[in-house]
């Protein structure tokens, strides 16, 4: 089995209901509930909070416990988290950064991720899509080791 944590950062735990028409209808849940149903063989840790704080504990508890591999959705906090960019780092994070919304059609403030640097990759404006593939990129290629 391998372990592989899912975290979503803030407001992302209303999708389904948050401005469908940039976002999607579906939900955080039903986002979980594919990548339970397409990955079998991947025990997922899911967290979403919309606190920058509680969310670098988790990356630090899923460390500790060895989970290293992590699809993340920062929210705005793409645009704005040293912190968050530094505890990925920090921990040796496998990190692939997933955005529903492509967002270098958005909002300039949107375009510049503090976060890609330390990810592995970015995935960005493919919807609830971009977590298959982070999930599939992280159990095909990312390190063996971590
Ligand atoms: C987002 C894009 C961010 O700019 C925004 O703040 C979000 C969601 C996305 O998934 O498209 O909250 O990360």
């Amino acid at each position: 089995m391998t372990d592989i944590g899912v975290m979503n950062g803030p407001n992302l735990g209303r999708l389904g209901r948050r401005q469908p028409e940039i976002y999607g209808h579906l939900g955080l849940a039903d986002i979980e509930r594919d990548l339970l149903g397409e990955f079998p063989e991947v025990t997922f840790h899911f967290f979403q909070s919309n606190h920058e704080g509680r969310l670098i504990d988790q990356l630090e508890a899923w460390a500790d416990q060895g989970i290293r591999r992590v699809v993340l959705n920062p929210g705005a906090l793409t645009h704005t988290s040293y912190a968050l960019r530094d505890a990925i780092e920090g921990l040796e994070l496998w990190v692939v950064e997933v955005h529903l919304s492509n967002i270098y059609r958005r909002e300039g403030f949107r375009a510049h991720s503090v976060i890609a640097p330390v990810a592995r990759g970015q995935i960005s404006g493919l919807g609830a899509l971009g977590y298959r593939l982070a999930v599939r990129y992280l159990l095909d290629e990312a390190g063996v080791e971590a």
